[in-house]
């Protein structure tokens, strides 16, 4: 039975200036069954909470509809509750008091409501410190105050945005692990769970089926069952399997979704763009990082050619390692298929050669593949001073990101252009220029 009905649904929030427009989520169409926990994945930006927003009435669509039930939903919906990263505590009242306040509002009597928030604290292994305040608790007992206050009001759908995140690795594991475990003891206060993440283990770990979203504009990219029998081991050859998929598809973003994991998925041939080189976001990290992280693979060898285990080794948040893979991918130093990554000749040589034969060799691959940054190089030339105010083009940016973005893209662009030394920047005069000027 579906309980929640996503059809075509598109977000687009105004520009700060008043200039337009920004699509957030693009013809987003989705359902959640009774009985099943789905996954929703994407990088951090995509749109997740947004459509976790939507979904829940909070927020309206700008275009499409939501309906719970096969009827529209009108405000928010009082069959769902939310459980947020950020824990969103009432600090003046104590365990017992924050658990029951969604009852208070919902003119629950007193009798009842101590009746059954005690029962909630019971179940997220909190008895004891009903009369706690906030600030004595660690984080992972915020959250599970967190949840008390979700269960207690025994919602049909339970919505969570990155419950896990603010967590430290071992309490997040913890908590993971008891959430799974009340689920498949059929223990559950509600009949479906939808969680965001941006952790593809954890994506993998709870859910029966993973929904991607894809980035600038939110769109679905596709979705996988996750056709393991629960609880998912981690160490079963198909959990690896799915999550070596999943790396796949999010560090490549033509690669089209079928959801068939056996098969290898080969690359999809790259469309020839006719929209401008500003369109395109540059991953927002530095040439050190990028130069760091291929140094680290080349040294390391073949041992750490595995998307996953890589992010494990490096202690780093997907989100994280995602963009300097993107950059490396981008400037041809590394190819990624199937949740592996694998440096190409030129990376190779990139990581291992001289300072002097490495900027030649990344301004080589700039030039030659990043169409932004070769047109601010033709856009200088044309100058007889051969300079041009970085606002000149912060202004372009402008047009396809909102103001922050288009700064750290600036950012970025000026970066990798100086490193190539392609172009120089003068911070004073906020002007670039070719070298030698
Ligand atoms: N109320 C809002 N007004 C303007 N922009 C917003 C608003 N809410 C979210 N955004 C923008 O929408 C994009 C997606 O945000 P969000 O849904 O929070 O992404 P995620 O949860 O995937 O990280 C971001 O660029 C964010 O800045
Ligand atoms: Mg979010």
């Amino acid at each position: 039975m579906s309980l929640i009905t996503v059809n075509d649904v598109s977000k687009r929030f105004p520009l700060p200036d008043g200039k337009g427009e920004f699509s957030v989520l693009e013809g987003v169409s989705l359902t959640i069954s009774a009985g099943e926990v789905v996954a929703l994945l994407g990088r951090s930006g995509s749109g997740k909470s947004t459509l976790l927003r939507i979904m829940s009435g909070l927020i309206g669509p700008s275009d499409g509809r939501v309906q719970f039930k096969g009827a529209p939903l009108v405000g928010s919906n009082p069959n769902l509750a939310m459980v947020f990263q950020s824990f969103a505590l009432l600090p003046w009242l104590n365990v017992q008091d924050n658990v029951e306040l969604g009852l208070a509002a919902r003119h629950v009597e007193r009798t009842e409501r101590r009746e059954r928030a005690l029962k909630a604290i019971d179940i997220v292994g909190l008895d004891g410190f009903e009369n706690a305040y906030p600030k004595e608790l660690s984080g992972g007992m915020k959250q599970r105050v967190g949840f008390a206050r979700a269960f207690v009001l025994e919602p049909e759908v339970l919505f969570m945005d990155e419950p896990f995140s603010a967590l430290d690795v071992l309490t997040a594991e913890n908590l993971r692990g008891e959430i799974d475990d009340l689920w498949n003891a059929g223990m559950f206060p509600s009949k479906s769970i939808l969680i965001v993440t941006h952790n593809i283990e954890e994506a993998v770990f709870l859910a029966d089926r993973v929904v991607i979203l894809g980035s600038k504009p939110g769109r679905i990219r596709g979705e996988l069952q996750i056709n393991l029998p629960r609880p998912h081991d981690r160490s079963h050859p198909r959990f690896k399997a799915l999550v070596d998929y999943i790396y796949s598809v999010m560090t490549n973003p033509e690669i089209e979704m079928t959801g068939m994991v056996e098969e290898s998925n080969g690359r999809a041939p790259i469309p020839r763009s006719t929209i401008s080189p500003f369109a395109k976001a540059l991953p927002h990290v530095r040439v050190g990082g990028i130069s760091g992280l291929l140094e680290l693979i080349v040294e390391r060898g073949e041992a750490l050619d595995d998307i996953p285990l890589l992010a494990q080794t490096l202690q780093l948040e997907v989100d994280d390692l995602l963009p300097l893979l993107d950059a490396a991918v981008m400037l041809g130093f590394a190819e990624i298929a199937e949740g592996d990554v694998h440096l190409t000749a030129i990376g190779r040589d990139f990581a291992t050669t001289t300072i002097q034969r490495s900027k030649d060799l990344f301004r080589q691959q700039a030039l030659g593949r990043i169409p932004v940054l070769s047109s601010i190089v033709s856009t200088l030339k044309e100058k007889k001073n051969l300079a041009m105010r970085s606002e000149f083009f912060l202004g372009i940016w402008d047009d396809y990101f909102p103001i922050e973005e288009a700064e750290s893209q600036l950012a970025t662009a000026v970066d990798w252009g100086r490193y190539a030394e392609l172009f120089e920047y003068d911070s004073n005069e906020g002007r670039l220029f070719l070298p030698g000027n």
